[in-house]
């Protein structure tokens, strides 16, 4: 985490709700573009806590376009990007860890 921190191409925020820890955002450069990510706790979903997360980061980090990545089926992370103003861009092949298996991943773009 030291090092996450430390790194120039890394912008990682907690999430708090109420003064409670919710999840954690990200930027970070990957092949030449940067990408953002995010957590919530599960048992916080659907509040609008990653919404507006996000529209923070995106006042935090002005490096335009931005990137992200979502599971094609994670329709409640995509919904997430689509009310922030990312537009689709592409799909792709990414290994997923929690699913032990590859799957489509959805490219999604910010450029305003
Ligand atoms: C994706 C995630 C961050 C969303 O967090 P959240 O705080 O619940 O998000 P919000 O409440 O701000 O917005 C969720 C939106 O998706 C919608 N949604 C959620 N599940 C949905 C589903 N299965 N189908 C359609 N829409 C869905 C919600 O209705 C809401 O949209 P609305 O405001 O128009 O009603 C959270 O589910 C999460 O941490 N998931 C696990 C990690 C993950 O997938 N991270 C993203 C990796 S790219």
């Amino acid at each position: 985490m030291a090092t996450v921190r430390a790194s120039p191409d890394i912008t990682l925020r907690a999430v708090l709700c109420n003064g409670h820890l919710a999840g954690n955002i990200a930027s970070f450069a990957s092949g030449g573009q940067t990408e953002v990510t995010y957590w919530i706790d599960r048992a916080l979903w659907g509040k609008g806590i990653a919404t507006r997360a996000l529209a923070l980061l995106l006042e935090l980090v002005p490096t335009r376009p931005l990137y992200a990545r979502a599971a094609s089926d994670n329709a409640g992370s995509l919904r997430v990007l689509q009310k922030s103003g990312f537009k689709a861009a592409g799909t792709g092949k990414s290994f997923a860890a929690g699913r032990n298996q590859e799957i489509e991943v959805a490219i999604l773009r910010l450029d305003t």
